[in-house]
């Protein structure tokens, strides 16, 4: 079975000062020794302090986003191999708040995540459902075709994950039953054979939305959730670590 993953998404919060939480989820993790993989994916700002705080921890850094060219004239964007001078080892691509304020298309995400490889850091990919798609029964034909257009076969070469974040589960406090949980993963796992193969049958598929310590066992336990993309949660060490120890 693969390693979990839990990663970490701040958003566009944290400042200096937060650095401190990074430092303490560190040494949470040093004494605990999970069984799963923790990363933290801070804003851009932050990632070469973090990467010190958290360098020779059990802790990986991830970007949020990352362009599909490696340079230019591009204000504002920053690269995958940035990211990985930054010391990041993984990226989130696809996150839904950036395919709906930016308009990235599945096209983009699949571009974005061929960069990340080509980089060497590992893609995790994002798909989910509106509600409005949930409740036209069209949640599992919608992220299946997320999955067709963002995973291109050349990403069988390497490893990757995919998030299943429910757009209306996001930051809401809301999530799906664990059996439309377990439906959209087995679905997920189908689609990702055909697209990757092999590696698309070794993917991590990680759930995301309102994912807090309390739910957090009960998700992790259904069948092919291979750990979660943690948003508001992630934000405090002790949060985030009660999530992580129950992986
Ligand atoms: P949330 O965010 O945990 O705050 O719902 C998850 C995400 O958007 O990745």
């Amino acid at each position: 079975m693969t390693t979990p993953l839990i990663a970490g998404n701040w958003k566009m919060n944290g400042l200096a000062a937060d650095l401190g939480q990074a430092r303490a989820l560190a040494a949470g993790i040093g004494a605990a020794s999970p069984s799963a993989r923790v990363v933290l994916c801070p804003p851009a700002t932050l990632l070469a302090r973090m990467a010190d705080v958290l360098s020779g921890t059990l802790v990986l850094l991830g970007g949020q986003d990352c362009h599909d060219q490696p340079s230019g004239a591009f204000t504002g964007d920053i690269s995958a191999e940035m990211l990985v001078d930054a010391g990041a080892s993984m990226v989130i691509v696809g996150h839904s708040e950036r395919r709906a304020a930016y308009g990235e298309t599945d096209a983009k995400v699949a571009a974005k995540a061929l960069a990340a490889r080509r980089a060497g850091l590992e893609p995790i990919i994002c798909v989910g459902e509106s509600r409005a798609e949930r409740d036209a029964g069209r949640a599992i034909e919608v992220i299946c075709g997320q999955v067709a257009g963002c995973v291109a076969s050349a990403l069988a070469a390497g490893p990757f994950a995919i998030a299943y974040e429910p757009i209306w589960a996001i930051g809401a406090g809301l999530t799906p039953t664990p059996a439309e949980i377990a439906e959209a993963h087995a679905a997920l796992r189908c689609a990702l054979i055909d697209c990757a193969g092999e590696q698309g049958a070794a993917a991590p598929i990680l759930y995301g939305g309102s994912v807090k310590s309390e739910n957090a066992a009960e998700i992790l336990a259904i069948a092919e959730v291979g750990g979660a993309l943690v948003g508001g949660a992630s934000l405090k060490a002790a949060d985030f670590l009660a999530i992580v120890s129950v992986a």
